[in-house]
């Protein structure tokens, strides 16, 4: 009931504001030269920790001398980010006016009214800037509520140093990297072989997503069914937690998310990583990390015999507005602005991501600059069940127990039993 209050609120406030939509467009040129100084708060997380965020701060702000934007950081945890966001929005706080969210919350997030529907106040040709497809993924019923910022998928990082010191190829399949990881354990170059997030979170889902789709598995059939209790399914599992069982991976890998697994392999601790578009620029920042120089990146690996890359789970950052923000005509500016051709220079130059501004992610003078881009067009994407409203449930019923299953509590085969029928409870769940 208190749910349904606060969602009409919601709603009122959405049309409102829809209503005054026209009037928000032609104030675009006011703001720029004659309002009022106003403050916004973007709500974004740190994203390389290389100072990106006032660097588009800044070239914004000379742009528009008027709009002063502060941030605030947003945990690195995207589980924890969300249900801050949802009780603020849903409790009515008209602050974060902009904040960067996950690319799977347009489907609960449209559903709750916690983000504006931008297709009302910003014109066809702000959405044809994109790469196609990711307007699709940022939209639910037919709205689209995020602005993509940029575009993450999984790769593989791992120390060219030392795989040229022991004449080892670049693993193409998950069990030439786990027999390399283990010679390099072997030899003691690094205390650990591989490492990548297997904590219980959302984290990992998409590293589940990635051994599912490469086994030939996957989460639900054409019919929605689900479908996770497969041989398929088992394969990926098993080589997981024979990752684990083979000292590949440590035992705390289970407890890992993604700062833990940079930490190591920045340390130089570990041969491999499994990480986003970010890694590459981090890994390489002085003062956070000590294999400056010794860091090569490639696609994931596939199952022996399944075919030449492997599949990497499509994540990414998108700009949302908050439906009761009091500052609408400079949160559109600068929405507008971060997904534009500078913003968007800035973001991937500064930091290994992928931008979703088409021109920026074709142009051949970002890609020099941005190594995890340049091999963009050879990985295979495989993208997260995330349409329907309740799949955080979904990727509860997945992350949980799979994480089950790597620390051992539960056999594999029944962790992907009881996985397949918590999918189908999610699936019909009403609670969010
Ligand atoms: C990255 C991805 C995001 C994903 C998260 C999981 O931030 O961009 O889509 O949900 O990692 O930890």
């Amino acid at each position: 009931m208190k749910k349904s209050i606060k969602a009409g609120f919601a709603v009122l406030t959405a049309s409102a504001l829809s209503l005054s939509g026209l009037a928000v467009q032609s104030s675009f040129a006011a703001v720029k030269h004659t309002a009022a100084p106003v403050t916004i708060v973007w709500y974004a997380g740190t994203i390389s920790g290389n100072g990106l965020r006032a660097d588009v701060i800044s070239h914004f702000e000379k742009l528009y001398p008027n709009i002063h934007v502060k941030v605030v950081a947003e945990p690195n945890n995207t589980d924890t980010t969300r249900a801050q966001l949802i009780s603020q929005i849903s409790g009515g706080a008209t602050s974060p006016d902009v904040y960067l969210g996950d690319v799977i919350w347009p489907g609960q997030f449209g559903s709750m009214h916690l983000a504006l529907p931008l297709n009302k106040y910003l014109p066809k040709s702000f959405f044809n800037q994109f790469a196609p497809g990711l307007i699709a993924g940022a939209s639910y019923k037919g709205n689209v509520y995020g602005s993509p910022w940029f575009q993450d998928s999984g790769f593989l990082y791992y120390r060219k140093d030392l795989l040229a010191k022991y004449h080892l190829p670049v693993p193409k399949t998950w069990e030439k990297l786990q027999q390399e990881a283990k010679f390099l354990l072997n030899k003691k170059a690094v205390k650990y072989g591989f490492v990548w997030q297997g904590a219980s979170y959302e984290g990992l889902t998409c590293d589940w997503m990635e051994y599912l789709t490469d086994a030939g598995g996957h989460v639900f059939n054409a019919k929605g069914q689900p479908v996770m209790d497969s041989p398929a399914a088992l394969h990926a599992l098993n080589f997981m937690r024979g990752l684990i069982t083979s000292g590949v991976s440590p035992r705390a890998v289970t407890t890992f998310t993604e700062p833990n697994t940079m930490n190591l392999f920045n340390a130089g601790q570990a041969a491999f990583l499994r990480n986003w578009d970010y890694a590459y620029t981090n890994s390489q920042t002085k003062g956070q990390s000590s294999v400056i120089g010794k860091v090569g990146v490639a696609p994931l690996p596939t199952f022996a015999g399944h075919g030449t890359a492997g599949y990497a789970t499509i994540g990414g950052w998108d700009n949302y507005i908050n439906p009761h923000t009091k500052h609408l005509a400079q949160d559109l500016l600068f929405v507008k602005y971060l997904a534009s051709v500078q913003g968007e220079t800035i973001l991937a130059t500064k930091a290994s991501e992928i931008p979703t501004n088409n021109a920026v992610q074709h142009n051949p003078a970002v890609r020099r600059l941005n190594p995890v881009l340049s091999i963009v067009a050879e990985q295979h994407l495989i993208a997260r069940p995330s349409q329907s409203p309740s799949y955080a449930k979904v990727s509860q019923a997945i992350y949980t127990n799979i994480n089950a299953a790597l620390s051992g509590q539960m056999s594999t085969a029944n962790a992907l039993k009881q996985a397949n029928s918590q999918l189908a409870s999610a699936q019909s769940s009403s609670s969010l």
